[in-house]
């Protein structure tokens, strides 16, 4: 007799954010095997790097696969925490597409916090980002620390165009870049700096039914 299979409903709920009752320690292989992190790159940008105009060219395409709205839970997050986040990174955020998500996210976090777009291309001079208050950042995350502490990253939909040594570098930059207490915000988890690596703090709000 063939086996029923069990049904199963997801709903995502967009914008909520489920915290986690207590907070799961990550270790850097994890945090390399969990959901954005995962596989070889599926467009490792190293293996356009033989020619320079070729590489930038795809860099600058892959800046325009992003919009608004694509992240309504890390707005929900970047608001329940504004208070403990002076300075927020949005680490290549699509600058040649405008930043559409650093965008919103400058709108939820209060003026008084410091919000920076962190591309390798784009426009570093872009008038509207400049006018909302939103500083540029020349800089490749693979290459080094960020020049100054934050203590908020996003790091969504980069590592995809990443080697897995690029992505591990990347991971410790961003490691080195956040205090204490400070968040790494991926598509669909948000971790938290600890004294011993990451810890699981928050997920997408998600019900299986
Ligand atoms: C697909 S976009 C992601 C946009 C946005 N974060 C989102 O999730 O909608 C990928 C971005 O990563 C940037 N990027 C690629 N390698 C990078 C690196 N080493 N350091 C910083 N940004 C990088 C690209 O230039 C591009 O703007």
């Amino acid at each position: 007799m063939k086996k029923r299979s069990r049904k199963r409903i997801v709903t995502v709920t967009y914008g909520k954010v489920s915290y986690l009752d207590s907070p799961k320690r990550v270790t850097f292989a994890e945090l390399l095997g969990t959901g954005e992190y995962k596989g070889r790159g599926h467009f490792p940008i190293s293996a356009f790097a033989k020619r320079e105009d070729r590489r930038s060219a795809y860099i600058r395409e892959s800046g325009r696969a992003t919009f608004r709205g694509r992240y309504p839970w890390h707005n929900t997050f970047l608001g329940d925490n504004a208070s403990g986040i002076r300075t927020f990174a949005d680490i290549g955020p699509g600058l040649p597409g405008g930043a559409p998500t650093t965008v919103e996210a400058r709108e939820i976090l209060p003026q008084t916090t410091k919000v920076m777009a962190v591309d390798i291309v784009g426009n570093f001079d872009n008038p509207d980002l400049r006018g909302r208050g939103i500083k540029m950042l020349k800089h490749s995350i693979v290459d080094g620390q960020l020049p100054e502490p934050v203590d908020a990253i996003r790091f969504a939909q980069v590592s995809r165009y990443l080697t897995g040594y690029e992505r591990r570098r990347a991971l410790r930059n961003i490691h080195s870049s956040l205090p204490e207490g400070g968040f790494l915000m991926s598509d669909n988890h948000i971790y938290q700096k600890t004294k011993r690596g990451f810890e699981l703090i928050a997920l997408q709000g998600v019900h299986w039914i």
